[in-house]
């Protein structure tokens, strides 16, 4: 038995260390769970979440139950960070990453793709409907009388950034045409009475108007979000390919990107020398006039950044494209 609770002290002992001191899944501070079998602890709700898939995850309390020498050996040779490193290789930058203080639906279904589905591991493509040109979705909608909901099909269209909303298949004309520029949604299951229910807001002729839809299945809504996160980002990186320059919560400047016909290229690394490691996740930018540095925090980061660039630089410049670039120039 000594055994026992010697284990159990060197788990607290490790939980307590940077990285495992945070739920694995969501961030909440102090988890006091663990799974034995992916390595990584976890807060009480997350753990809650995990016992929803037995074969992928073995969780326990790390202070009220019994660890075996061999459970706390899995558990001490990998931890979050380790985890992270593999089931959070490749997490796209639109993905939608909960917190603490985020819906059951949404924890869930991230729970899933990173351990059930393993989405983000890198041994397998993205789920097909988040690169998709097209989405299509059949939802509940919240009617004009604010108590029922009726089935209507959302169609999410990367090729000009918007979504429609039909209420039959045969018809072809839509209630609604949103543009990506005013488009929001945010899960609210309190104030749409479902636990998957999403909040679609945007402008129309100046005034904000919102639609709240679920859909039974937590996978469909959860990728139906993010299928529109995904869009709304593309949509943002091509209408607007300038990066403000942070630093400290000031801004210093506006650079506008331009294309690869136009001199404007973008590498990783910099050639500066390295200053306390401080370049390390360094992005250089070339420009006509002068080259930027910028620094991320992370590998990924400057990964995501660097694809955005690059996508931005492969489009053709329009005449808004010039227009702005001729304002910046001039110091507008
Ligand atoms: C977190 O826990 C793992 C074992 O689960 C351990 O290997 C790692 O060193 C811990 N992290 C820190 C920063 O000590
Ligand atoms: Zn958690």
């Amino acid at each position: 038995m000594a055994n026992l609770e010697r284990n159990n002290k060197m788990l607290l002992d490790l939980v307590r260390q940077p990285s495992n001191n945070t739920c694995a899944d969501c961030g909440a501070p102090d988890p006091d769970w663990a799974s034995s079998t992916l390595g990584v602890f976890l807060c009480v709700h997350c753990s809650g979440m995990h016992r929803n898939l037995p074969t992928i995850s073995k969780v326990k309390s790390i202070r009220l139950d019994l660890w075996e020498d061999s459970l706390v050996e899995a558990m001490r040779v990998r931890g979050n960070s380790v985890a992270k490193a593999t089931f959070e290789k490749c997490v796209p930058a639109f993905f939608y990453r909960p917190k603490q203080t985020d819906c059951v639906v949404l924890k869930d279904q991230w729970i899933r793709a990173k351990y059930e589905r393993r989405e983000f591991t890198g041994e397998k493509f993205i789920h097909p409907s988040y690169g998709a040109d097209t989405v299509e979705v059949t939802l509940w909608k919240k009617g004009k009388d604010n108590k029922h909901f009726f089935k209507r099909i959302f169609l999410l269209s990367r090729n000009d950034f918007t979504l429609r909303y039909f209420t039959k298949e045969e018809s072809r004309v839509p209630k609604a045409v949103i543009s990506m520029r005013e488009l929001n949604a945010v899960f609210q299951p309190e104030k749409i009475g479902h636990a998957h229910g999403l909040q679609i807001s945007y402008l129309h002729e100046e005034r904000s108007r919102n639609i709240f839809v679920y859909h039974e299945n937590g996978q469909i809504i959860v990728s139906f979000f993010n299928a529109i996160r995904a869009t709304r980002l593309e949509y943002l990186q091509r209408k607007h390919p300038t990066l403000r320059l942070n630093e400290d919560a000031t801004e210093l400047g506006t650079v506008f990107i331009g294309t690869e016909s136009h001199n404007y290229c973008v590498t990783q690394g910099s050639t500066r020398s390295s200053r306390g490691g401080r370049w390390h996740c360094a992005i250089t930018l070339q420009t006509p006039e002068r080259q930027f540095v910028f620094m991320c925090e992370q590998e990924q980061e400057q990964h995501e950044w660097i694809e955005a660039f690059r996508k931005v630089i492969c489009q053709p410049m329009t005449p808004e494209d010039y227009a702005n670039e001729a304002n910046l120039r001039r110091g507008k």
